[in-house]
């Protein structure tokens, strides 16, 4: 599989008023052409920060972004999107590369129609007029499973449930047919019939139009129903990455096991672990393996400092005890 993208050792520096917060301490990853990766870890690990950076979205005035992320243009062409120009971003964002947020309802304006906000995008990137615009949302609308495409098109986001704006939002991000796209946290505001549903739904786009898609979730449910591959992070850094398989049924990163028994399934609904303790600070310094103050695997060689091992091709993590975690 052709490489798309390829991220080295990425750093995000945040320039706040308290200092600076290190919330990308080097993250490095790829997702090959029409490849689903999902980025899985708890809240504050970097998740958002490194999907942002793709498209080029910090503020140069207040962060600081260090490393590469190497994209390849439909032209063939590799650019490295964390040295571009805001311009020659435009030409990228939302085009080539699309994102959906979590919360379809901010995405929207409430005011206008479903339809002309459509419109309005899919004029942005065609050379088109506007009753074809319409044409083609209305077909869009269809390709993302509405039915009645037409008449919602006249209706203002409060006319539609919380999964149809979310479908409406994947639409809309297909507009310009990118080859990839970014989906953070596209489920968590939806109740778990309509979240299958839209995986679903992003799985068959993906498939259909070769376009690769890097989906952030807290959920490993997720990641098993649709991702190829999975990077799991842990405070700005990855911890592991393989194959969803790989990473589900066989950890090898202390951090991942833990996170794999805190989730609820059919047969342990009421024996969850969670994850005690929280990450560490994002101001301060990290040596050695940064989960280690909550490790309980954790012994003196932790603390010296941890590289990535691989365990087969696809399969690799930063763990001393590379899976045998002694029960
Ligand atoms: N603008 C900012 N200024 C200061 N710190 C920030 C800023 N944005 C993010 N951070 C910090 O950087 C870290 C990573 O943030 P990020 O939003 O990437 O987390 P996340 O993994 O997406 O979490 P969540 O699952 O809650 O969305 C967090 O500690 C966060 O508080
Ligand atoms: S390297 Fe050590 S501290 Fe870190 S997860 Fe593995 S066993 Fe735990
Ligand atoms: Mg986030």
């Amino acid at each position: 599989m052709d490489k798309l993208l390829e991220i080295k050792d990425l750093s995000v520096r945040l320039l706040t008023a308290y200092g600076v917060a290190r919330g990308v301490r080097g993250v490095s990853l790829e997702i090959g052409e029409g490849e689903i990766v999902g980025i899985v870890g708890e809240s504050g690990c970097g998740k958002t920060l490194t999907a942002k950076s793709v498209l080029g979205l910090h503020n140069p005035e207040r962060a600081e972004v260090g490393g590469s992320i190497l994209f390849r243009t439909k032209s063939g062409e590799t650019v490295d999107i964390a040295k571009l120009k805001q311009k020659e971003l435009q030409k990228i964002r939302g085009k080539e590369i699309s994102m959906v947020l979590q919360d379809s309802s901010t995405a929207l304006s409430p005011i206008i129609t479903v339809g002309r906000q459509m419109e309005d995008v899919i004029l942005a990137h065609r050379d088109i007029k506007r009753p074809e615009a319409r044409e083609t949302a209305a077909g869009l609308l269809e390709s993302v499973g509405i039915s009645e495409p037409r008449m919602r098109l006249k209706c203002l986001p409060g006319e539609l449930s919380g999964g149809q704006l979310q479908r409406v939002c994947i639409a809309m991000a297909m507009s310009s047919e990118p080859r990839l796209l970014l989906c953070d946290e596209p489920t968590t505001a939806l109740d778990s019939v309509t979240q299958a549903q839209i995986l679903e739904l992003l799985k068959k786009l993906s498939k259909e139009r070769n376009m690769a898609v890097l989906i952030v979730t807290h959920n490993f449910s997720a990641v098993k129903r649709i991702c190829d591959r999975v990077y799991v992070m842990y405070a700005g850094l990855i911890a592991e990455s393989g194959t969803a398989e790989e990473v589900t049924k066989s950890p090898k990163h202390r951090y991942t096991a833990d996170l794999l028994k805190s989730i609820p399934t059919a047969e342990k609904k009421d024996r969850l672990e969670s994850v005690a303790g929280s990450l560490p600070d994002v101001y301060g310094d990290i040596s050695g393996c940064p989960y280690a103050p909550r490790c309980k695997s954790a012994c003196e060689g932790c603390l010296k400092g941890v590289s990535m091992t691989e365990f087969s091709p696809t399969h690799f993590a930063a763990c001393i005890k590379g899976g045998d975690f002694g029960g």
